[in-house]
């Protein structure tokens, strides 16, 4: 090629390469997938956000057969007046272990006679026409052709999204990534006229496996109980972690509170291990049998199901959960004068920002510390391969405070954690700097 044809050559790779990287900006960041006139134009890329939406929201991965077949929870929501077990569960109930409605899905009709009260919230029948309409967040019903529910399975927005409240509380729009702080799903588990599939992994009595999942309480759930079977921490506690965020995400190295892996090594975790979804999963760390004698025993370091039903949509579901942004608080959530001066102390004489550093509020880079650097307690870290903490993204404060602080929500209050840094390092913060610290926190 003649210099000058070779120019030209360079610089379309060149505009082709920003122009991809403009359409990646596009994908990943328009946030609201589907809210944007974009997002409904079938643009390539965007087409992979909705998809990715699609999978956080309602794909089940296969497993309505742990579920449901299984577990027979389905028969537990329906009760024996409609052909299941026990009592059944009515939307009062549902709503009181904190499931979530998805109000939009509801047809105005039905909308005006709930606000009416003219549907009756304490019968089970009301929760099986709400399944039908896809409208119980995280809970998928699977209908026999005689309109009976044969089967049940869970989704990845039961934990990670919640409503905003619009209809009544517990029922109003989706709100994707935010961590669900009332759903008590030990309780939920409980429910089951089976746990056998639990009793078998851990090899402990039905009445065992009752007493823990009822130990976990709202917001939490032990994700490693099934890797060790580790039921309780040494002082008797219960195990369980705070469910976290799943926005906020973009940027950050290594995910869950111990950097198990990255987010998609880790939705592939998730999908295949603790939903109990049929596809394929690969981790030759979990085969270390006296850190995880359950996983290595069951080899969950080596899953692989055929038909494979997650792996093929990982991708989507990377690219929408990292489009998920961190909300920003709520007016009057915090002192705008005091967050000023408690971002001063947050760069300066509280060194906080030397591990979250803004606007990641983590590293950049490799972000996990041992337990004793920050003097966190090391019971959940001690059950990770990594044996570490990763230094916690800090934005959407508001959404994620209900349940305290710390992976497992053992130190109360923003001002616990602040006295814990103070007297870790040494800071020799006044009352004044804390407080101005806390509502630093609270803004992000
Ligand atoms: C039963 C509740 C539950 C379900 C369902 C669930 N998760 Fe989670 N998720 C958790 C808990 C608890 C953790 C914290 C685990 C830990 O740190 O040990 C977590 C952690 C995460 C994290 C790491 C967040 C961070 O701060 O780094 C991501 C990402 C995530 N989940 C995505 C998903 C995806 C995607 C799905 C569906 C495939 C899913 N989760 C299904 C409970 C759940
Ligand atoms: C050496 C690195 C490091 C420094 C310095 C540091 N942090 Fe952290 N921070 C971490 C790690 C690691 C965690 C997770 C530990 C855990 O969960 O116990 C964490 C957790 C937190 C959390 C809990 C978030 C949640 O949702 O559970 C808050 C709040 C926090 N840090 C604020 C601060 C403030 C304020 C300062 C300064 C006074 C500070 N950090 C200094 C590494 C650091």
């Amino acid at each position: 090629m003649r210099p000058g044809v070779v120019r030209l050559a360079r610089c379309l790779a060149v505009l082709g390469a920003v122009g991809a990287l403009l359409l990646l900006g596009e994908v990943l960041f328009t946030g609201t997938v589907g809210a944007s006139s974009a997002g409904e134009s079938g643009v390539g890329g965007n087409a992979l956000l909705r998809q990715g939406k699609q999978v956080f929201r309602f794909d089940t991965f296969g497993d309505q057969a742990f579920w449901g077949d299984a577990l027979q929870l389905h028969k537990a929501i329906e009760g024996s007046a409609n052909g299941g077990i026990g009592p059944g569960v009515s939307p009062k109930t549902a709503l009181a272990v904190g499931l979530k409605v998805d109000a939009t899905v509801i047809p105005a009709k039905l909308a005006r006679a709930i606000k009416a009260g003219k549907v009756d919230l304490n019968d089970p029948k009301t929760t099986l026409a709400l399944l039908k309409l896809n409208a119980v967040v995280g809970i998928k019903g699977f209908f026999n052709k005689d309109g009976r529910l044969g089967s049940m399975g869970i989704t990845c927005a039961l934990c990670h999204s919640t409503v905003d409240n619009s209809f009544a509380p517990g029922i109003g729009r989706r709100l994707d990534g935010w961590p669900n702080q009332d759903l008590d799903v030990g309780k939920i588990i409980s429910l089951a006229p089976s746990v056998k599939p639990f009793t078998d992994l851990l090899g402990v009595d039905a009445a065992t496996v009752k007493k823990v999942l009822l130990s976990w309480g709202p917001g939490k759930f032990d994700a490693e109980l099934s890797m060790d079977g580790k039921a309780f921490r040494p002082d008797g506690g219960s195990a369980a972690s705070r469910i976290p965020p799943a926005f906020g995400l973009a940027g950050v190295n290594l995910a869950t509170y111990t950097g198990w892996g990255t987010v998609t090594y880790w939705n592939a975790f998730v999908a295949n291990l603790e939903m109990h979804g049929q596809g394929t999963f690969f981790d030759p760390r979990l085969d270390d049998a006296t850190r995880f004698p359950v996983a290595a025993k069951a080899r969950f370091g080596h899953v692989h199901n055929s038909p494979d039903l997650i792996t093929s949509k990982l991708g989507a579901l990377h690219a929408y959960q990292l489009s998920l942004a961190a909300p920003p608080p709520p007016k009057g959530y915090f002192d705008p004068a005091a967050a000023a001066r408690g971002e001063k102390i947050f760069d300066g004489k509280g060194r906080c920002s030397s591990c979250h550093v803004p606007p990641l509020y983590t590293e950049p880079g490799y972000n996990l510390h041992t337990p004793a650097e920050t003097c966190s307690d090391p019971f959940i870290a001690s059950r990770s391969p990594t044996g570490m903490y990763r230094t916690t993204p800090l934005r959407g404060m508001f959404a994620k405070s209900k349940r305290g602080f710390g992976a497992d929500g053992r130190i109360p209050t923003l001002l616990a954690v602040v006295n814990n840094y103070d007297s870790c390092f040494k800071l020799g913060l006044t009352a004044q700097e804390k407080s101005d610290l806390v509502q630093f926190l609270k803004s992000k």
